[in-house]
């Protein structure tokens, strides 16, 4: 816990949050994940994620830290739990599992599952999938590897969605499972890759702080109905999903 240390204004901590670095806004996100997290060619962090969570430390006056973190850690709740971070905004689907290790906020997106396949695989519609001889790509630990897996498919998982996509791109293999807007944006990048179809499985992105940290989440759900009532929300998803 953190101790008041008195004068100025009322600062995050004096008005009762907890952090896990005083005076910053500590964020776990595992790069590169774009649109949501990734690095510009200056190397600077941006994506609709980034842009969240500066929404969230600029309401709070904190300055925001982000950490790179292994989507394994994010997802288990172990980054949360070992006091990496304050918060885990990763492009993370709310799972049932998951909010037994965490608390979610409201969700900021819908984002089914699709398939991102190779024009050279066949692959034309979900239907070419069954019984498909080839292999599969998902990064490891999330929803799009789960749906691979239960679809009995050939499945390669990547630790990194870079990878899965370089994978994908030199023919290590046939298709990706992953959420339409990665895949969707990776598309619209590649002339070889078709983009199949979309999985209904009704998912939706939500951002993630310690189970007891119901302060810093609902703090969360605020800055997120803002951004919602505003507009701002709607404009920054325009900007970096669909542009
Ligand atoms: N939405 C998926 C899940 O939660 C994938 C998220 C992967 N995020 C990332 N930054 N690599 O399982």
């Amino acid at each position: 816990a953190l101790t008041a240390c008195g004068g100025g204004e009322e600062t995050a901590e004096e008005s009762g949050l907890d952090l896990v670095n005083a005076g910053a806004l500590t964020v776990c996100a595992d790069f590169p994940y774009a649109p949501f997290e990734y690095y510009d060619e200056d190397g600077n962090e941006v994506g609709l994620d980034i842009d969240i969570a500066q929404a969230i430390a600029d309401d709070l006056e904190l300055e925001l830290e982000i950490m790179q973190t292994a989507f394994e850690g994010i997802q288990s709740g172990v980054a949360l739990n070992a006091n990496q971070c304050d918060l885990a905004i990763s492009g993370m689907t709310i799972t049932e599992a998951r909010a037994g290790n965490m608390l979610f906020s409201d969700p900021y997106l819908d984002d089914n599952l699709s398939v991102l396949a190779r024009s050279d695989s066949g692959i034309e519609t979900l239907e070419d999938l069954e019984g498909f001889e080839g292999t599969v790509g998902a990064q490891s630990d999330t929803t799009g590897a789960v749906e691979a897996g239960e679809r009995g498919l050939d499945l390669r998982e990547y630790t990194d969605a870079g990878l899965m996509l370089q994978g994908l791109e030199s023919g290590q293999v046939d298709a990706a499972f992953g959420n339409i807007s990665i895949l969707a944006y990776q598309a619209a990048q590649s002339d070889d890759l078709v983009f199949v179809d979309e999985i209904e499985t009704g998912e939706q992105l939500g951002i993630a702080a310690q189970l007891e940290n119901q302060e810093l989440i609902d703090a969360v759900n605020q800055v997120l109905a803002d951004l919602e009532a505003s507009g701002k929300l709607e404009e920054l998803k325009e900007f970096w999903l669909h542009s």
